[in-house]
């Protein structure tokens, strides 16, 4: 069964509480959030002040992806903030392997994250010092975007090198994922599944988080 961190980027803003209560309460696994700074993506979401007032909220594990340019510098605030996992995208930063030491410095699981235009062999270099991998199955920037099939393949090829190198890292997926695309994509390999709009923008998010689960029983 695969893992399901649903993103807040969908939540109601002005009951957030409420949103992330009950998807805590549906067993998700981690809580995921989209910082996203206007340059590497054209939104603009929450930065470090944001992470730092869920924190004591809930305790499901915190799985922050930046979307932004150059993350090195503001690392350190996300890491203070209470972040258990911190994504950094290959494509924004010319020092890959340094800002995952930063964040593994810090004391938090280091994942890097791949666009649907990259390969998974620009990753391979650092694939030994990771503690999760996100394949992102759209282009990022927006949430209820439509899944590209051609991840699929990427996420297997993924799976493959962890196989062969002994790697325990999770494979995270995240865009357009419900309860029919997720199917192909845990066959591959995935293991931990993002879902926004497919969670949030239902009458009741625990019945979705439960349809991912039953779709990869
Ligand atoms: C997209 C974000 C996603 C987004 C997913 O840029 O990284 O996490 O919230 O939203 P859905 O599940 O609606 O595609
Ligand atoms: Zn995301």
């Amino acid at each position: 069964m695969i893992k399901v961190a649903p993103s807040i980027l969908s939540a109601d803003y002005v009951n957030l509480q409420k949103d992330i209560e009950k998807v805590d309460k549906a067993g998700a696994e981690l809580l995921h959030i989209d910082v996203m700074d206007g340059t590497f993506v054209p939104s603009i979401s929450y930065g470090p002040g944001f992470v730092k007032a869920i924190r004591p909220i809930t305790k499901m594990v915190l799985d922050v992806h930046l979307m932004v340019q150059n993350p090195e510098h503001i690392l350190p605030m996300f890491i203070d903030a209470g972040a258990d996992i911190i994504g950094v995208q290959v494509e924004a930063t010319q020092h890959i392997h340094r800002a995952l030491q930063i964040i593994k410095n810090g004391g938090v699981k280091a994942e890097v994250v791949i666009n649907p235009g990259t390969p998974v062999s620009a990753i391979e270099p650092v694939l030994h010092m990771v503690d999760q991998v996100l394949i992102m199955t759209v282009n990022p920037g927006f949430g209820g975007q439509k899944f590209l099939p051609e991840s699929v393949e990427k996420i297997a090829q993924l799976n493959e090198i962890k196989k062969q190198k002994g790697y325990d890292f999770d494979i995270e997926i995240d865009g357009g994922i419900n309860n029919e695309t997720v199917v192909d994509c845990y066959k591959a390999g995935a293991t931990v599944a993002v879902a926004g709009s497919y969670v949030f923008n239902a009458d009741d998010p625990a019945d979705r988080i439960e349809a991912i689960r039953q779709a990869t029983k």
